[in-house]
């Protein structure tokens, strides 16, 4: 099987109503967490994409059972003291950043060294961000260069620490806030906002945890060690994978999609802010309450008066995985879009902000860079009609599925490489563009 891609002409006006990938945050996160519960967790809709594959792997060889049922993922803990671990192992996350940070917060009171390695898209990125606060937590921890292999041995003396999160890193604070699970005293974290699923879960499993929410920041307290039981829950759709399917439809010819049971945490709708500030009109459906998290069905209508905005810079975090998608959105705008501070894109799956300069370059939209900040020139009769090859971008899904986005879109003859990263997120990705209508050779 050939893995790349074909386009070569722009989707036809659809109407429909789609499910898109369940939400790889939380599905992680939820598996962590059942690994550390006392008895039997039931995870349903759990998202099975590689990232989350790799999470099911990691417990098993810290020796953690699960089983898989038709409906749901079993999975048998043993408290925060439980993993059973032989010696010298390694665990590879994969492409994985959210578990390679996550997990290595549950081993800092692990008895056996253990090494932590990734692909090669996950042994460039940065992981002093993360060993630099769980050193602090009295653990032996050392990277390579700052990057993987990270190899850690947990103490028996763990002591609670004060950390200032200042990235707006959602995996450097869940990962402090997991391992102050398992330390005696109370852990204090001072974080820039960001995506807040832990501190949801944390409540909803009764762990000790207090929030103060500041204006520009979130102040966590966590009193450890606290153990918590089993749980079931089950996992909504992922807004990051509706992302392609949103700016698709507002792209698009008179055409209108329902993205059904997505969660829609205000932490994660930068998105929807935005493109509503280019006047998308998207709105929000079937609204409910899910174990602290906001879910609803998102309907999103054509429109070919966009224009363009200054994006502000406190909601960079809430849309940190769609701004890909976002400037094809500001590339078919009427006006100036500017976008500033986004140092932290480069630190994804592949460094985007470069990603998207090349892709902006490339297709001819006309755009000025200063170091983390650009701005977009928008036209909106963009319509592509050369060939264009989208290949080495570190395997990145979301580099990807946002350029399969730009040919169903703008049009042209498109080659589009790495066709497999979609697995790490979004398997059934391409299936649904089928199934709104695009033709994909
Ligand atoms: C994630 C947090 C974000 C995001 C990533 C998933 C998470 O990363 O980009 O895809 O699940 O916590 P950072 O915490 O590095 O910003």
């Amino acid at each position: 099987m050939n893995n790349y891609i074909e386009i070569r002409e722009i989707i036809k006006p659809f109407r429909k109503s789609i499910e898109v990938s369940s939400d790889k945050s939380i599905s992680i996160r939820s598996v962590l967490l059942a690994s550390q519960a006392i008895g039997k967790s039931k995870i349903y809709n759990l998202l099975e994409s590689e990232d989350v594959i790799n999470t099911l792997k990691a417990i098993k060889k810290l020796g953690i059972n699960f089983k898989k049922f038709k409906e749901f993922y079993e999975i048998n803990g043993y408290g925060i003291d439980g993993y059973n671990t032989k010696k010298k192992i390694t665990i590879n996350a994969g492409n994985s950043g959210t578990l390679a940070r996550l997990i290595l917060g549950l081993l800092v009171n692990s008895k056996q060294q253990i090494k932590l390695t990734g692909d090669q898209s996950l042994s460039k990125r940065d992981f002093l961000r993360i060993t630099d606060p769980l050193e602090k937590f009295g653990v032996n921890i050392n990277t390579k260069k700052n990057c993987l292999p990270v190899k850690i041995i947990g103490s028996e003396f763990l002591r609670p620490i004060k950390y200032t999160e200042k990235l707006g890193s959602a995996q450097c604070k869940s990962a402090v806030m997991l391992a102050a699970i398992k330390t005696p005293g109370k852990t204090i974290i001072e974080a820039k906002k960001s995506r807040d699923h832990t501190e949801l879960l944390f409540k909803y499993l009764k762990v000790p945890i207090k929030i103060s929410k500041k204006k520009n920041y979130d102040l966590i307290e966590i009193n450890g060690p606290s153990n918590f039981n089993g749980f079931k829950y089950k996992i909504p759709g992922d807004i990051s994978s509706s992302s392609f399917f949103i700016v698709l439809a507002l792209l698009a010819k008179s055409s209108k999609i329902r993205i059904k049971n997505i969660n829609v945490n205000s932490s994660r709708t930068g998105i929807i802010k935005i493109l509503n500030k280019m006047n998308a009109k998207i709105s929000l459906r079937n609204k409910k309450n899910y174990r602290g998290e906001q879910l609803a069905d998102i309907i999103v209508k054509s429109k070919s008066n966009l224009k363009g905005i200054y994006c502000p810079e406190n909601l960079n975090s809430s849309a940190i995985d769609e701004f890909l998608v976002i400037f094809l959105v500001a590339a078919k705008a009427k006006g100036v879009s500017t976008f500033r501070k986004l140092s932290e894109l480069n630190k994804k799956e592949s460094p985007r902000l470069e990603m998207a300069i090349k892709f902006l370059k490339m297709i001819g939209v006309k755009f000025k860079r200063n170091k983390d900040d650009i701005k977009i020139y928008g036209n909106p009769k963009l319509e592509l009609k050369g060939k264009y090859t989208i290949s080495n971008f570190r395997k990145d899904h979301r580099v990807f599925m946002m350029s399969c986005i730009a040919a169903l879109s703008f049009g042209g003859i498109w080659r589009i490489e790495d066709k497999n990263s979609i697995n790490t997120s979004f398997p059934s990705f391409i299936k649904l563009l089928r199934y709104l209508g695009a033709r994909i050779n």
